[in-house]
């Protein structure tokens, strides 16, 4: 982009001046080579015939770079009240409403942009969110809370491959429980506590709490532990609080607790005391101290047992810790089905794939049929034709992609041959081969 092309879009504009999209470009252009009168009239013009909206919103970007925050915000308001949900733009709106500090509102916004999509992340947005939000001591507003953690999952346990052993622990452990607490109840045996879950990475801890939920038509409440600690808004303590009272409003549903182990590892930024209380504060909850917390199925997932503190551990707390290995062989075919089945293939021959796929992870074969749906995307383009997935596409797919677990399995194993705590990793050992 340059003068040139300027000059170009000039001329052609010349000649058709009501040729909207091209008037789009011209301010684009303007507007990314930072000639920002240029890019205001342009956008100005448009917005007065066509009233459209993409040129609504570079006109807020023109407000915005010029530091014309309030005229950025008006319109991006406008644009929003409209209907129009894009990351983007919440996120520039979230930006402008902190420059003219209304964080509170600056956070709503950007609450909606991650609400879209979970991964989302602005780096500098949020750092700026947090520390203006701690500075301003605002808390998480119960709705927002619903907003941003709360899910209905459409999986169940048919959408997980393998993981028998596991599935049938979680039925035993809390699924009949909540399903049958009378029966429970006749024969004296208490109701509570929730399932561990550790291993590798990608072996399908989060997804099989998840399915869990659907498996009993239950919501779904997952934390991170450390979102949590970082959590920009007000204190840890009060957020987990929260959290747990979300469940306890919205039973049965599944409370799912990643990344566990963050409160047993010392954090260089977090003062000792204030780590003890958070720790304390979770098992009181956990315990359901104060108020019940029947009909919430507990699973916590880690990829780092070792680290926890044994109190978690403890009888109606974590009470059954559960290994997810890597999936093998037989699994490994139920995933290649299970994820090929929407695809377009040919003869596939699943049984050979799963062979050569040993020490993969359920994540892996997914990166693995995605890298074989690229290969074969890129050779459609030529005639245009979709052709379906063969066996030699997935394994040529396969020497692209190396298996994932090794490396846990490194560090797992001398946790598991020298503080195995009274035989509690045995599985890995098992797993490895070391002991029958
Ligand atoms: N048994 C399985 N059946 C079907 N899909 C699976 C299975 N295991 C893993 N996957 C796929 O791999 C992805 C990653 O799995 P998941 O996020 O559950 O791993 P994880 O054990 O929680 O990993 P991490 O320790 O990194 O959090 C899932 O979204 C799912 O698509
Ligand atoms: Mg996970």
């Amino acid at each position: 982009m340059n003068d040139e092309t300027i000059n170009s879009l000039k001329e052609a504009l010349k000649l058709s001046p009501t040729n909207s999209p091209l008037r789009l470009l011209l301010a684009e252009t303007f507007l990314n080579l930072n000639k920002l009168e240029e890019a205001e009239i342009e956008y100005s013009t448009l917005i007065e015939k066509t009233n459209d909206t993409k040129a609504k919103i570079g006109l807020a970007k023109v407000f915005f770079k010029k530091g014309s925050y309030s005229a950025c915000n008006v319109i991006l308001e406008e644009v929003i009240d409209n209907g129009l949900i894009d990351i983007q733009v919440y996120t520039l709106y979230s930006k402008g409403l902190l420059k003219e500090n209304s964080t509170q509102k600056a956070i709503e916004v950007y609450q909606k942009a991650i609400g879209l999509d979970p991964n989302y992340f602005d780096e500098e947005l949020d750092s700026q969110l947090r520390q203006k939000g701690n500075q301003e001591n605002i808390l998480l507003e119960e709705d927002e809370l619903d907003y941003r953690f709360l899910q209905k999952p459409n999986i169940n346990f048919n959408d997980v491959g393998g993981m028998e052993s596991v599935k049938k622990e979680i039925d035993l452990k809390i699924i009949k429980p909540l399903l049958h607490p009378e029966l429970y109840k006749a024969y004296g045996k208490k109701i509570g506590g929730g399932i561990l879950l550790y291993g590798p990475p990608g072996c399908g801890k989060t997804f099989i709490a998840k399915a869990t939920a659907g498996q009993v038509n239950a919501k779904f409440i997952t934390i991170s532990l450390n979102d949590i600690l970082d959590m920009w808004i007000g204190n840890s303590e009060k957020n987990l609080h929260e959290l747990f009272e979300l469940a306890r409003e919205n039973t049965p549903c599944v409370l799912f607790i990643d990344e566990i182990d963050a409160l047993g590892a010392s954090r260089s930024d977090m003062k000792q005391s204030s780590g003890r209380h958070l720790i304390n504060q979770f098992l009181q909850e956990l315990d359901g101290v104060n108020s019940s917390n029947e009909g919430i199925l507990i699973i916590g997932a880690t990829n780092t047992p070792w680290n926890l503190d044994p109190a978690f551990r403890r009888p109606g707390r974590f009470d059954r810790i559960v290994f997810v290995p890597p999936p093998d062989a037989t699994s490994r075919e139920s995933i290649l089905r299970l994820k090929l089945n929407n695809k377009p293939t040919g003869m596939i021959d699943l049984q050979s794939i799963a062979k050569k796929t040993e020490n993969y992870s359920g994540a892996d074969i997914d990166a693995i049929i995605d890298i074989s749906i690229e290969q074969k995307l890129e050779s459609s383009f030529s005639d245009g034709i979709p052709k379906p997935l063969e066996t030699n596409d997935l394994i040529a797919a396969i020497k692209k992609h190396k298996p994932s677990t090794q490396e846990w399995f490194a560090s797992a194993k001398n946790f598991a041959m020298f503080a195995n705590d009274s035989g509690l990793y045995d599985e890995i050992l098992t797993y490895l081969k070391i002991k029958k």
